[in-house]
């Protein structure tokens, strides 16, 4: 089964979502490559699991070992230096093949490399398929910043395939559930022009979803990437609409960061954003009851938990502030404001601050 997609941002591109064999898949990234010089950067795990049925030489490979703390400007640079020693001229591509990290490093040395190539993704965990494949953010990380240096710059095509998610193991299964649920709770403030009722989706396919079931696979990334390019299309550069986007994400880039990107999946991190924000805006009536309950039992049906360890107020919200979404000294939190809907809000730091008081 194969579903496309097409963004229609500033640069068309289409995305296909299949469980193609990969011999197929070899063949589409062939022909979309035709001509060009290549080079792969492809995460360590997926290159030592699935290298024999991937089709390219040696010679044309970048292996980047895996976790966010590889998303820096050493190995950008790196990426960079071996795309200069084989050779790559402006007409020619990189293509990532791996999650988040890959796709958003790649991305950024695509965009810059003799100031942009093309560049195709191809996500091989749920995160990236649902999310970062798409909609043009690259970028690399700073120890106290996440995302901090980047650009847009939209990939020429996006090739998922989810026979990669067999060997995804839960954690990152997980993780990117998280980003999926996020879906749920914003689908009617992404402007799509008809209902795709995710948040049912979800709640009655749980079983399925969570046995990896293909073709419920296909038609959830379906939904998911629908509603994202809805808002792509609005708002490619985040001046306004695209930040619903970011619903449970001004926690849990903090938690990320705080953490050092080493305790908590980005997936995780968002879920504990989106339990704290909730509440909030639970608790300051916001959001009813039934809003909550729902809210609730969809996180908890897929073994979710609110996050328990505290950390320190004053540090998160140094953190918070730093984030790029931060602006006139507030922070900016996505709310839900109704089922399905969420809004904007700005706090002060010290607003912000009470937030953890409660
Ligand atoms: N991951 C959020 C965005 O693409 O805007």
């Amino acid at each position: 089964m194969k579903q496309t997609l097409k963004v229609n941002c500033e640069k068309e591109y289409l995305i296909e979502i299949s469980d193609n064999s990969f011999e197929k898949l070899n063949q589409e990234i062939n022909e979309a490559t035709k001509g060009q010089k290549r080079l792969f950067v492809i995460s360590k795990k997926v290159y030592k699991l699935y290298y024999t049925r991937l089709n390219f030489s040696e010679d044309e490979v970048f292996v980047l070992n895996d976790g966010e703390k590889e998303k820096n400007y050493k190995n950008y640079l790196k990426i960079i230096e071996r795309a200069q020693q084989i050779g790559l001229s402006r007409k020619d591509v990189m293509i990532a093949i791996g999650g988040g990290v890959v796709g958003d490093i790649t991305g950024f040395a695509a965009s810059t490399y003799m100031r942009g190539i093309d560049f195709i993704q191809v996500p091989t965990t749920l995160l990236s398929a649902v999310d970062s494949s798409v909609g043009g953010k690259t970028a690399i990380d700073l120890a106290d910043a996440k995302n901090i240096i980047g650009t847009f710059y939209q990939p020429k095509v996006v090739f998922i395939n989810i026979n990669f998610l067999a060997t995804l193991d839960k954690k990152q299964f997980l993780s990117g559930l998280g980003e999926v649920l996020k879906y749920a709770f914003i689908e009617e403030s992404c402007g799509h022009t008809h209902p795709l009722y995710l948040f049912e989706f979800l709640t009655l396919g749980c079983e399925k979803i969570m046995q990896k079931e293909p073709l419920t696979m296909i038609r959830m990334i379906e939904y998911c990437l629908s509603l994202k390019i809805a808002v792509v299309n609005q708002d490619e550069k985040e001046g306004g609409l695209r930040k619903v986007l970011n619903f449970g994400h001004t926690l849990g880039h903090a938690l990320e960061t705080i953490t050092k990107y080493n305790k908590f999946t980005h997936g995780e991190a968002v879920v504990y954003g989106m339990y704290f924000i909730i509440k909030w805006a639970y608790n300051h009536e916001y959001v009813g009851y039934t809003y909550y309950r729902l809210s609730m039992e969809l996180l908890e049906k897929y073994g979710f938990k609110p996050l328990k360890k505290k950390f320190p107020k004053e540090k998160l919200i140094e953190l918070m502030m730093k984030d790029k979404k931060a602006s006139e000294g507030k922070i900016t939190f996505i709310i839900p404001c109704d089922k399905k809907k969420v809004k904007e809000i700005k706090l002060t730091p010290v607003e912000a601050g009470y937030m953890f008081d409660e």
